[in-house]
């Protein structure tokens, strides 16, 4: 047997920037032409952003003198699979969009997820830039590069690392989001000020009815830093091998929810029920305080998140889809554990992974059933 070495050189680290400011989307024809060439642009969006801020965009591209089309799907988490990948990639060959063309991600987290998938995947991966208009999309989604889709058997099973030229955050895009969203995407900032940063957690708390009233500087406050923490994060473990999992902290119970309500219940809600589930979790292995934990609880009732939703699932089901979690293998369920209010528990090796057993999920979860 003849054995061919093949070594490859390490790619070029890329460097992006997140440009933030109310009014923003009014400079993006110029901040696009700062960014890569491109020949045209492919705005991607749902069919709800599409009529409030798609269209007039397309028009304002196209009075800059740019080449642009929209394509657009149905709004929802239930659309962010394979089949919508599929369409939308059959819908820019039909355009004929080659290599040298540029994809706009205009919208909340679905859109992001789902287009940036479609630029990773488009002829082995074209550009993209993430315009994030939902919360959520702002403080979590559009940062990173985890792109892709769902599957029958779980969230995000299918996806890849691509990695944007540029994010743009127009906080005036919020003026229509609907409370509900609001809410939805709050609960990933306090998810990341749970875990990063108790100061911001308590500012979020204090001024939660400014918040909702959707005062512009304090959204501005609470996005940048929601960014900044997520930033650092990326930048220590982009590829999800040890640290990223803390961005998750909430997500094991969180996805399994989500999954089992058929996506009836939100993202962030979602994530909010596996926050009090997984405090639980840490508090019941004596490595959160009792205290932390009932102002974690007392938090999230004034957050408008309702433990009882709780009840609406099967224990099992629960427990069963927790093993489909990207952090688990070999039937053994790896969670983030809270060691006190902003700041997650590392072990002797430095992971923030831990095993924990069945049987205390199953009593944590129990807790907020009984
Ligand atoms: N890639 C990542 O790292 C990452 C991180 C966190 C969450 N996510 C994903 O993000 C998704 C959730 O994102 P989401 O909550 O933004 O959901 P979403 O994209 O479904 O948006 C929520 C709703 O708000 C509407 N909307 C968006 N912007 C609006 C605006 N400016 N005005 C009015 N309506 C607007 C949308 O049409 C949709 O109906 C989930 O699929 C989740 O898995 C990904
Ligand atoms: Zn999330």
């Amino acid at each position: 047997m003849k054995t061919l070495a093949i070594k490859l050189l390490p790619p070029p680290p890329k460097q992006y920037s997140i440009f933030m400011a109310q009014g923003l989307l009014k400079s993006l024809p110029k901040i696009l032409k700062q960014l890569k060439p491109a020949a045209r642009y492919v705005i991607i969006t749902d069919n709800i952003v599409k009529k409030i801020l798609g269209d007039p965009l397309v028009k304002s591209l196209k009075k800059s003198g740019l080449t642009v089309d929209l394509i657009s799907f149905p709004a929802g988490e239930k659309n962010k699979n394979e089949k919508t990948h599929s369409k939308l990639t059959q819908q820019m060959l039909a355009k004929k969009c080659g290599r040298d063309a540029m994809i706009l991600a205009l919208g909340g987290g679905v859109v992001g997820d789902t287009a940036g998938y479609v630029a990773a995947t488009y002829m082995r991966g074209i550009p993209y830039v993430q315009i994030p208009t939902s919360f959520l999309a702002m403080v979590d989604s559009s940062i990173g590069g985890k792109v892709g889709v769902d599957t029958p058997q779980g969230k995000n099973l299918i996806g890849a690392f691509w990695h944007p030229e540029a994010i743009i955050v127009d906080i005036d895009c919020l003026k229509n989001l609907p409370r509900e969203q609001l809410i939805n995407g709050l609960m990933e900032s306090v998810k990341i000020f749970l875990t990063y940063d108790k100061s911001f957690f308590e500012f979020t708390k204090k001024n939660w009815k400014r918040v909702l009233a959707k005062n512009p500087q304090l959204l501005g406050k609470i996005i940048a830093r929601a960014i900044e923490l997520k930033i650092g994060v990326v930048v220590r473990d982009e590829h999800d091998l040890n640290e990223r999992m803390v961005v998750n902290w909430g997500h094991t119970i969180g996805h399994a929810v989500e999954h089992l309500s058929n996506y009836k219940l939100l993202h962030g809600y979602s994530v909010a029920l596996g926050i009090l589930v997984e405090s639980k979790i840490s508090q019941l292995l004596g490595i959160l305080s009792e205290k932390d934990f009932q102002i974690i609880r007392d938090t999230m009732v004034q957050f408008d998140i309702d433990e009882k939703d709780l009840q609406k699932f099967k224990i099992s089901d629960i427990v069963k889809l927790t093993l489909m979690d990207k952090k688990s293998g070999n039937g053994k369920v790896k969670y983030v554990l809270l060691e006190k209010i902003g700041k997650a528990k590392k072990d002797a090796r430095g992971m923030f992974g831990h095993e924990v057993d069945q049987k205390t999920v199953i009593s944590a979860i129990k807790f907020f059933i009984k």
